[in-house]
């Protein structure tokens, strides 16, 4: 049992909100019950206050983010913050995909006992594919399995915006990832990653990606730092050495387009949908517009007041978005 000077320690502690002599105490007490022979509850005591720091040391990071993003007005300018919105369940991926995703979220998860070997998770990641294949999803659904806040940087409008500056202004958003713990998603990276032979080697885009790569190389944070671009043969392969990972997302196989399927239609009835003719109508779409045609099939039922989605309602609107398709890359 802790002594009353215990008990008055800890309630003093806990009503002036001074969190480290509160867990200071709270061990005091488990040291005292494993002296006396009470080993499982020394143990338990330590294991909540371990688990009590992370959550208190997770919850202050956040507040940072917030306290930080803001008053640094012009970095909070460029970044888009996003609501982490999407969890690793509500993507579909091909095993291969899923499992370097979730290595990712371990090593970030376990990123104390690494270190503590001298070791660094990954952090710093480039994703290529089509669009509407789950990029920007994948590093929503990282956020949120982390509890880090998402922010976006567009790099093409930060060029185009900030046309000389930009060198400078990505500067400012590199201070952001090194102050404030979070996930930086780098959308249309190829925009400055262009292979030094393709002919679009503008100045002020070397420039930047020059810049770029000097900010993630000297990266002292715990951030991730994401770059995603749908032309992944047109960087410039020495850029793929500066990156921890490289995560290539595709269209989605036969048993992806199912899973999408199901998943998106799980909330309404689809007795007997004949499987092989929709695969077959969706193949060569991205996830993003098969969930598209599930949706228009969805609406067709809800207006027609029928229950369910029916195979000739799924077929038409996933022809209906085959029309879409851009023209094949060159
Ligand atoms: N792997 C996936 N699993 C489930 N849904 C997906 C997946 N990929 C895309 N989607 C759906 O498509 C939408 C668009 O996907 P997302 O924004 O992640 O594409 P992207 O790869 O970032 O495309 P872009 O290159 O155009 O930025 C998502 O909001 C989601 O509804
Ligand atoms: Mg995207």
């Amino acid at each position: 049992m802790p002594s009353a000077a215990q008990v008055k320690a800890l309630i003093q502690s806990h009503s002036s909100g001074d969190d480290e002599r509160f867990y200071a105490v709270a061990l005091q007490v488990a040291a005292a019950e494993a002296r006396n022979g009470h080993e499982t509850l020394a143990r338990d005591l330590r294991a909540i206050v371990d688990q009590a720091k992370t959550r208190t040391s997770e919850s202050k990071a956040r507040f940072n983010v917030v306290q930080i993003a803001q008053p640094m007005g012009e970095a909070a300018e460029l970044l888009d913050a996003r609501l982490p919105e999407f969890s690793i369940k509500d993507l579909v991926l091909a095993d291969s995909v899923r499992e370097r995703v979730m290595r990712v979220i371990h090593e970030q998860r376990q990123m104390s006992r690494l270190q503590a070997h001298g070791l660094r998770p990954r952090q710093r990641l480039l994703f290529t594919g089509p669009p509407g294949c789950g990029k920007t999803m994948t590093a929503s659904a990282i956020a949120s399995e982390l509890r880090l806040p998402l922010f976006v940087v567009r790099l093409d409008a930060l060029i185009t915006r900030y046309l000389g500056e930009s060198a400078n202004k990505l500067r400012l958003i590199f201070e952001s990832v090194n102050q404030s713990r979070a996930v930086y998603l780098f959308d249309e990276f190829d925009s400055i990653g262009y292979s030094r032979d393709g002919g679009q080697d503008v100045g002020e885009m070397r420039r930047v990606l020059n810049a770029f790569l000097v900010f993630i190389e000297s990266m002292h944070s715990h951030s991730l730092v994401i770059a995603a671009t749908n032309h992944g043969s047109r960087l410039d392969k020495a850029l793929y050495r500066r990156f921890d990972d490289l995560i290539e997302f595709s269209l989605p196989g036969d048993d992806e387009i199912r899973q999408m399927i199901e998943t998106r239609l799980q909330s309404v009835s689809t007795p007997k949908l004949g499987w092989q003719k929709i695969v077959k109508a969706a193949r060569g779409l991205s996830f993003g517009e098969i969930g598209r045609a599930c949706d228009d099939g969805m609406k067709q039922a809800v207006m027609k007041e029928t229950a369910n989605v029916s195979t000739a309602s799924l077929l038409a609107a996933l022809n209906e978005r085959r029309l879409f398709l851009p023209p094949a890359e060159t």
